[in-house]
Parts: C-alpha cells; sequence; structure tokens
C-alpha cells in the first residue's frame, strides 16, 4: 500500500478501496470504481458551485485567502503595484516571468501595432442607445470585434493566438472609452501610440480635461489595472476556461468572461458599493440600521466577503493607499466618510468577524473610480479592461495543459425516472 494514498471502506459493501493521492490531493474520476452494484455509473463527489473542486494544475497566480496572500507568477502584488506596469504585469501572467527589456520593448510595440479598431467597429458601438449599460455593450462589442478577426478560431496557431492576445490587451480599452464617449455625447478620441498604456485609455476617456489627465492619476490607473489583473479560478477565470475548451476563439471567450464578471456577486460588486453607499445608507447615522438588515439577511454588504479571502484582500489594502493618492488630486469622496466608518463598524461586529467578512477589491475601487471623474456604470467595465490579461493567461495555460479538455461536468439526477406522454386532454 503506497503511503500516498487513501484507503476507503465503503460501509454498503464492506469493500475497500485504494486512493492515490496526487500533490495531496485525489482525482475525483478515482471515485468512480466505488460501486454497489457492477451496473452502476460508479460515485462521483458532489460539489454546488466548486467549493471545494480544483479544475485545473495552474501557474499563474496564488492566493492564501487565510494569510491575505496575492502573488502573481510568485511576485507579491504590492511589490507589483509598486514598481511594475500594466503591460509587464500582462507579460508575467501571459509568459511566466518578468520580461526583459527588449522582451517588454516588443511586447508594448506589438499592442501599439494592433492600437486600432478595425473600421466598422465604431459604428457598432455607435447603434447602442447612450443609456445602455456600458457593460452590456463591452460584453456584445468584444464578441462582435472577434467576427473582424475569423482567422483567430485557428486557436492551435501560438503565432494567431499571440496577435490575438495582444489586440484584445489593445482593444478593450478602445472598445470602453470608445461606448464611454458615444454615451457622453462626446467625439470619439483615437488612440494615440505616443502615449503609455494607462495615459492612452485616460486620454480616449477624457482628452482635453487636463485635471483628469494628471500624471499621478495616470499612475493611480495603471496600479489599479494591475490589481484586477488575475485572480486565479474566480467565476469570471473559469468560464474563460469552459469557454475556451470548446476551442472558441479569445474574442467569444473573454466576451463570455465579462459577461461573468458583468454579475453584481462579481466584477459589479464595485458599481453595487457605491450604490449602496449613495442610495442606501447615503449618510453616516444610517449605518446601524443598514448592518441589522444585513444582518437580518435583508441586504448584502457590497464589497465585503469573499470566496477565498478569510482575512483582509491585500488588494483592498493597496487600494486604500491609492486612494489617498488620488484623493490628494481629486479632493476627497464624500462618500468615502461612510465607507471607513462602515469598515470599522462592520469589522467590530460578530456577525461579520464570525463569517470572515472583510473588504474586497471592490470596495473602495469604486470611490477611486468616481473621484478620477469615471461614472458608476462604468466601473465594471475597467476592472474588465485589467482583467482581460488574465483571462488571456489562464486560457493560454489552459490550451497548453495536456491534462485538460473539454469542460463538461456530470450531474446528480433528482428528476422522475420514467414515465409516459400524457395527451393533453388527459392532463
Ligand atoms: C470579486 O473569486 C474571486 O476571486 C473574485 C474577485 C476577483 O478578483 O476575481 O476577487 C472579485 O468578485 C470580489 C467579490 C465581490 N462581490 C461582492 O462584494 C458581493 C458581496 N459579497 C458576497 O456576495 C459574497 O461574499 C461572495 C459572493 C463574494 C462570496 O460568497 P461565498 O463565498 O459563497 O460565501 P457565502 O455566500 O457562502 O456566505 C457565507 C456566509 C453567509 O451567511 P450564513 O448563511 O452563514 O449565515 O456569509 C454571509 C452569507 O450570508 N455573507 C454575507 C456577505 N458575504 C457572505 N453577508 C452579508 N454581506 C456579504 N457581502
Amino acid at each position: 500500500m503506497s503511503k500516498d494514498s487513501l484507503s476507503i471502506t465503503d460501509n454498503r459493501t464492506g469493500k475497500s478501496y485504494e486512493i492515490d493521492i496526487d500533490d495531496g490531493n485525489i482525482r475525483a474520476k478515482q471515485l468512480r470504481q466505488i460501486k454497489v452494484n457492477d451496473d452502476e455509473f460508479g460515485m462521483m463527489s458532489y460539489d454546488p458551485s466548486y467549493e471545494n473542486t480544483a479544475s485545473c494544475k495552474s501557474s499563474v497566480t496564488y492566493i492564501d485567502g487565510d494569510n491575505g496572500i496575492l502573488r502573481y507568477r510568485g511576485y507579491p502584488i504590492e511589490q507589483l503595484a509598486e514598481n511594475s506596469s500594466q503591460l509587464e504585469v500582462s507579460k508575467l501572467l501571459i509568459d511566466g516571468e518578468l520580461p526583459s527589456k527588449t522582451d517588454l520593448d516588443k511586447f508594448i510595440s506589438d499592442i501599439k501595432e494592433f492600437n486600432e479598431l478595425p473600421s466598422g467597429m465604431e459604428s457598432i458601438i455607435k447603434s447602442f442607445p447612450k443609456d445602455s449599460h456600458p457593460m452590456g455593450v463591452l460584453v456584445s462589442t468584444i464578441a462582435a470585434l472577434g467576427t473582424f478577426y475569423p482567422e483567430s478560431k485557428n486557436i492551435q496557431s501560438e503565432e494567431e493566438n499571440y496577435k490575438n492576445i495582444c489586440r484584445l490587451i489593445a482593444q478593450v480599452p478602445i472598445l470602453a472609452a470608445y461606448f464611454y464617449r458615444h454615451s457622453q455625447g462626446l467625439e470619439i478620441v483615437q488612440p494615440d501610440n505616443s502615449l503609455s498604456y494607462s495615459q492612452n485609455f485616460l486620454n480616449m476617456l477624457f482628452k482635453g480635461d487636463d485635471k483628469k489627465l494628471n500624471p499621478d492619476l495616470v499612475d493611480a490607473m495603471d496600479t489599479l489595472l494591475i490589481l484586477h489583473a488575475d485572480h486565479e479560478q474566480n467565476c469570471s477565470a473559469s468560464v474563460m476556461r469552459g469557454t475556451g475548451s470548446s476551442e472558441s476563439d479569445p474574442y467569444s471567450s473573454v466576451a463570455a468572461a465579462a459577461a461573468a464578471l458583468y454579475g453584481p456577486l462579481h466584477g459589479g460588486a464595485n458599481e453595487a458599493v457605491l450604490e449602496m453607499l449613495s442610495k442606501e445608507i447615503k449618510t453616516v447615522e444610517n449605518i446601524p440600521s443598514f448592518l441589522e438588515s444585513v444582518q437580518k439577511k435583508e441586504a448584502l454588504l457590497m464589497g465585503f466577503g469573499h470566496r477565498v479571502y478569510k482575512s483582509y484582500d491585500p488588494r483592498a489594502k493597496y487600494l486604500k493607499i491609492a486612494a489617498d493618492k488620488v484623493f490628494e488630486i481629486t479632493g476627497t469622496n464624500p462618500l468615502l466618510d461612510i465607507a471607513l466608518k462602515l469598515e470599522s463598524i462592520a469589522l467590530s461586529e460578530d456577525y461579520f468577524k464570525a463569517r470572515n467578512l472583510y473588504p474586497n477589491v471592490d470596495f473602495y475601487s469604486g470611490l477611486i473610480y468616481e473621484s478620477m471623474g469615471i461614472p458608476t456604470p462604468m466601473f465594471t467595465v475597467l476592472f474588465a479592461v485589467g482583467r482581460t490579461p488574465g483571462w488571456l493567461a489562464q486560457w493560454k495555460e489552459f490550451l497548453n495543459d495536456k491534462d485538460q479538455k473539454i469542460a463538461r461536468p456530470r450531474q446528480v439526477y433528482t428528476g422522475y425516472d420514467y414515465r409516459d406522454y400524457l395527451p393533453l386532454e388527459s392532463r
């Protein structure tokens, strides 16, 4: 009997089984040998929302939820936020190593080569009503973008995949900015290759408004994008992998991932936090009654809680530092006082402590975006801009993983066994 194994006895039959342990875990398929009758399918593990199921082996991002640790390819998020740039972090996530200057310059120039939308996309973007939600437009236009690059379906080609990785990193912010200008009734601002990645993004949003293009705000935007770049097998990354597993093109997979991010329990939370602060709580005096409604399960404390972090989300910690720098330039956000008070009261109350509910990445990011002049419905779009390199890194790792194939979970069937059709007159 190897020591790296489980010995399981099925008390229904008295039979014993040896289950191999690999890297401290078991391959769930080994459970299939456990049966009462030989003609059975065999045992599965039932794990709704995959709370204890590893869908893959990955070396992209490491999270230690109990100790509030987040590392991209082994590098602590705090050091990357302090010293790196969004494009350098994108290269690190996608290729696995911090690039040399030559490699980084090449990557930046490859991104710039694709730093414009195919003609025809602008009219598609402008076909949306100005008051459409920007995330619905982003999901649609990322998928539409793929129709201009039919060769992207050839996902077996590394060269083709690299081109589309560069196109998506370059063009997702353009889609976002074009619709923002259209929604505000402003002239479209064309991408500008003489600017850095985050400078170009803010320029496409706010060209002419020098206050919003302050170099320190450009740095803050780049840091925000880094903090959002990846987060291992979160809901949208799993959708990216799942969609990619059927060999869909990367545009369709990123559009699907963005659709998953849109939900208020995931990336849509940053928008929901602002709504909660400004429309539900409104004043510091209302905090106790709001927290009471949360404890009565009448409302969620948006921007709090996390499936993995059972301590402070390290990104939230860093965002608080970034917020102070932004507020020095923009003036503080009046909602900040409510947020800080809400955090301190919630962290002192047993209900939240007992459930390990701490601020997550979405609790402070919206306050920063709003102070930078970005409208609330755009917050999740900025999350998607930051997360696109992470989704692509997960997708590339999936394609190169020989252990993987098309995602197709099983189910525990609880419906009728068999019944005959009943004609309408006899129902
Ligand atoms: C992101 O996965 C990632 O990595 C995501 C992300 C990334 O970078 O990709 O980090 C980005 O999505 C951050 C999360 C943003 N979402 C929110 O802020 C929405 C509010 N948070 C909750 O919806 C919730 O905390 C989740 C969805 C984030 C996590 O939920 P879980 O892990 O499924 O926890 P749960 O629902 O099982 O809750 C456990 C208990 C329950 O109470 P009891 O039934 O035990 O009494 O905690 C309670 C929940 O009711 N709870 C909350 C709460 N979150 C959990 N109660 C009030 N407010 C909350 N926010």
